[in-house]
């Protein structure tokens, strides 16, 4: 299946502006990384969670949301602004260049700036992506476990399905 809107995304020179700012800020963070394998492995949890559930979700959408959800961490580092909020204002710009009908625009960046909450409706696509975006990390092999803030019951320790 060819992802249209996914591949203008990872070709826009925005976005990969704003992917190389994060990866150099994020050069010596000991604790999880916002990158490519990040985004694939949300999209592709995301995507399984759904077909489970049988939840009708586009995979061209669900992986361009993949891509843009953590845009705004760079500005979280220096301007402290929270990157979802900070992600939806870019991510707007980003589909407004890559020509993203605005239905698909509104749902990426609902699933962008929702993607923090816990709160979101059960069987949404945002409460799916959101629950896939905790699940990807994989606290169960991470070197940097004494100093993470997250609460041990939130910690992925196990491989589950
Ligand atoms: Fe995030
Ligand atoms: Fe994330």
């Amino acid at each position: 299946m060819e992802l249209v809107l996914t591949n203008r995304i990872l070709t826009n020179g925005h976005y990969r502006e704003e992917l190389e700012k994060i990866r150099c800020a994020e050069e010596n963070r000991i604790f999880c990384r916002h990158d490519i394998e990040h985004f694939m492995n949300v999209a592709r949890i995301t995507l399984i969670r759904c077909a489970e559930k049988g939840i009708e979700a586009d995979p061209d959408v669900i992986y361009s949301a993949a891509l843009l959800h953590d845009i705004g961490r760079y500005a979280e580092y220096t301007e402290g602004i929270p990157h979802d909020e900070a992600g939806v204002k870019i991510a707007s710009e980003i589909l407004e260049e890559t020509d993203c009908p605005q239905d698909v625009k509104a749902v990426i960046l609902s699933i962008t700036g929702s993607h923090r909450r816990t709160d979101n409706e059960k069987d949404s696509l945002e409460y799916i992506f959101h629950w896939a975006d905790k699940k990807s990390r994989m606290c169960f092999c991470c070197q940097a476990q004494a100093e993470c803030n997250w609460h041990h019951d939130k910690r992925n320790m196990d491989i589950e399905v």
